[in-house]
C-alpha cells in the first residue's frame, strides 16, 4: 500500500494513539487531508464518526467495491452493532438518527431487502425524465422569483438548493397542496432536530398513503403501493422517509457544490465544463454522501493487515474512494462511488441526474452575471462525516433574465402538465385533527409547496 506524506506533524485527529475524528471543524475543512492521512493505515483505517462512536473507514475503491458487493459477509443490519447492544454508544450520539436501525431497504437484507427494493426501484423508473426536467424547471425558476433581496442578493443553499428538491418530491410523490406542505415541513424539521417532525412527517405520509390507495395516480407513491411486493401502510411511509431523507441532502449538496465550483473555480468554469460534466465531476470529487454505508461483518474478517471485528460497523468512505490514487479513472474508465455499488446502490440515480443538471442549468441561465460574494476558498463546510455540502453560499446577481413565455402569453413558468398541478384540483385530503386543510383555514399561511403550486396556475 502506497504511503502518502501530505500531512507533517500530528495526524488531523490529534495525538497518534487517538483516532481519526470524522467529524469537527477540522474535518469540515481539509476532509482530503484526512483521507490522505487515513490512505497510510492501509486500505480501511480506524475513526470515530460522533464523540465515542468509533468505526472502520474503507478507503481504497477496490476493497469498498468488494464490500459493497458481498451482503452475505458483509449485511447492513445494524441491530447487530455490537457497541450499540452493549449500551456503549450514547443514547443522544449524532450517530443514530443516521446508523440505528430503521424498517427501510438501507438496512434490510437477502429476501426483505430485495423485496423493499423492487418496490422502491419500480416506483422510480415509473418517473418520466422529460416531466421530471420541466418540473425541476418550474421549481427552480419559482424558487429564482422568490428571492426576497432588494439588492440582488441571496444565499442558495438556504433559498435555492435545500428546498428545490423539497419541491420536486411533493410533485414526484403527488401531494395535493397543503399535504405537501406539511410533508416538506416534517422532513425539514427532522434535518434541523424540530420537537414533533417525526410525528409530522409519518402522520402526513400516512395520510398520503391513504390518499393514494384511494385515488391512485401517476406518481412515486401510488406507484409505490400498487407494486406487486404488497407494501403495508408501515412500510410504505419508511420507504418514503429514506427516499426523502435519503434523497434531500445529496441533492442539496451536489446542487449547491456545483454552482460553487462553476463561480468560483476555474477548472470548472462554464465555458470550459458543461453542467453535466461539472455534476460528474462533483459526483466524483466532492461526493455529495461522503461516508456512509454501514456493514456489520458476521464474522472476522482481515482486510490488508487489519482485522475487521464480527459485528464492529464498517462504513465506506465513497469519498476517499473515488479520489484513491490508486485508482486511474480516466485509463481504465472506472465509475465513481457517488451513487454506492451493490445490492444497495441509489436507485434515483437517473431522476437525481436529471433533477441536479436542471437544478444548475436554471439558476445559471436565468442569472447569467452571478457570482460568489466571497472567495470559493472562503466557503464554509458542513462537519459531519456523512456529507460533503456547504453550509451556505452567497451570491449577488444584477437582474434575473425575462422568464421564458407561457404557452398562454403570459411570462411566467415552462408550461408543462405536472401532477402536482393536477392534484391542486379538489382531491379530498384525509381529516388531520392537527392540521386542518388549506380550504377549511384559508387565511393559514401557506407552505411553500402550495405556493409553488399557486405560482405555476398562475394564481
Ligand atoms: C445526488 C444525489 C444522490 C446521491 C449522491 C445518492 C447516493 C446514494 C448512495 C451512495 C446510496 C447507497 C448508500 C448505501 O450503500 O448505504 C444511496 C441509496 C439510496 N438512495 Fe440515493 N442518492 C442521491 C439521490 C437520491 C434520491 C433523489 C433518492 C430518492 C428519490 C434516493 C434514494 C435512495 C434510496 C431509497 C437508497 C437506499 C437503497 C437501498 O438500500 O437499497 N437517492 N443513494
Ligand atoms: C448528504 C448526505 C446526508 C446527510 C447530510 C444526512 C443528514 C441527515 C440528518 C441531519 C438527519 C436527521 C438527524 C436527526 O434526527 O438528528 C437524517 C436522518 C435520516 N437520514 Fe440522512 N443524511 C444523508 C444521507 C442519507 C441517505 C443516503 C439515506 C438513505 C438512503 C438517509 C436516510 C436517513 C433516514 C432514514 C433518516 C431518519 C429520518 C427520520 O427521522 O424519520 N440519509 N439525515
Amino acid at each position: 500500500m502506497e504511503h502518502h506524506a501530505d500531512i507533517g506533524g500530528p495526524p488531523p485527529g490529534g495525538p497518534a494513539q487517538e483516532n481519526v475524528k470524522l467529524y469537527g471543524q477540522a474535518f469540515g475543512a481539509d476532509p482530503e487531508a484526512h483521507y490522505n492521512y487515513l490512505r497510510t493505515f492501509g486500505p480501511t483505517a480506524p475513526v470515530d464518526i460522533a464523540e465515542g462512536v468509533e468505526a472502520t473507514l474503507v478507503t481504497n475503491y477496490q476493497v469498498a467495491l468488494a464490500i459493497l458487493k458481498d451482503s452475505a459477509t458483509f449485511p447492513r443490519d445494524s441491530r447487530n452493532w455490537a457497541a450499540l447492544q452493549e449500551g456503549r454508544i450514547p443514547a443522544d450520539s449524532p450517530a443514530l438518527p443516521m446508523m440505528g436501525w430503521r424498517p427501510n431497504a438501507l438496512f434490510a437484507d437477502g429476501a426483505a431487502h430485495a423485496r423493499l427494493r423492487a418496490a422502491v426501484t419500480g416506483s422510480l423508473e415509473a418517473i418520466d425524465v422529460q416531466l421530471l426536467a420541466r418540473q425541476t424547471q418550474q421549481a427552480a425558476e419559482y424558487l429564482i422569483s422568490q428571492f426576497s433581496s432588494p439588492v440582488g442578493h441571496a444565499e442558495l443553499v438556504q433559498e435555492y438548493a435545500g428546498p428545490l428538491p423539497l419541491l420536486v418530491f411533493g410533485t414526484l410523490f403527488g401531494c395535493p397542496p397543503e399535504l405537501g406542505d406539511r410533508i416538506i415541513t416534517g422532513i425539514t424539521g427532522i434535518f434541523t432536530g424540530t420537537p414533533g417532525a417525526d410525528q409530522l412527517l409519518g402522520g402526513s405520509l400516512l395520510e398520503l398513503i391513504a390518499l393514494k390507495r384511494r385515488h391512485p395516480g401517476e406518481d412515486v407513491t401510488s406507484h409505490l403501493l400498487t407494486h406487486q411486493a404488497g407494501l403495508t401502510d408501515e412500510e410504505a411511509m419508511h420507504q418514503l422517509v429514506t427516499m426523502l431523507s435519503g434523497g434531500t441532502a445529496p441533492l442539496a449538496a451536489a446542487i449547491s457544490t456545483c454552482i460553487a465550483l462553476m463561480l468560483g473555480d476555474d477548472k470548472y468554469a462554464m465555458g470550459r465544463l458543461s453542467v453535466e460534466d461539472a455534476v460528474s465531476e462533483v459526483l466524483w470529487n466532492y461526493a455529495p454522501i461522503a461516508n456512509y454505508a454501514g456493514h456489520y461483518p458476521v464474522m472476522d474478517v482481515k482486510v490488508g493487515d487489519r482485522v475487521l471485528r464480527a459485528n464492529d460497523p464498517v462504513l465506506i468512505s465513497f469519498a476517499a474512494a473515488n479520489t484513491d490514487p490508486n485508482e486511474r479513472r480516466d485509463f481504465n474508465g472506472q465509475a465513481h462511488l457517488a451513487f454506492g455499488a451493490g445490492p444497495h446502490a441509489c436507485p434515483a440515480k437517473d431522476p437525481a441526474w436529471v433533477i441536479a443538471v436542471k437544478a444548475v442549468e436554471t439558476l445559471l441561465n436565468r442569472l447569467p452575471d452571478v457570482e460568489l460574494r466571497c472567495e470559493f476558498s472562503a466557503l464554509a463546510w458542513n462537519q459531519e462525516p456523512w456529507t460533503r455540502s456547504l453550509v451556505t453560499l452567497p451570491v449577488r446577481f444584477t437582474k434575473p433574465a425575462p422568464l421564458p413565455r407561457r404557452a398562454d402569453g403570459t411570462a411566467g413558468a415552462v408550461p408543462a402538465a405536472a401532477p402536482a398541478v393536477e392534484a391542486a384540483a379538489p382531491v379530498p385530503s384525509a381529516p388531520s385533527a392537527a392540521s386542518p386543510s388549506a380550504q377549511e383555514a384559508p387565511r393559514r399561511r401557506k407552505g411553500m409547496f402550495s405556493r409553488l403550486v399557486e405560482w405555476i396556475n398562475g394564481e
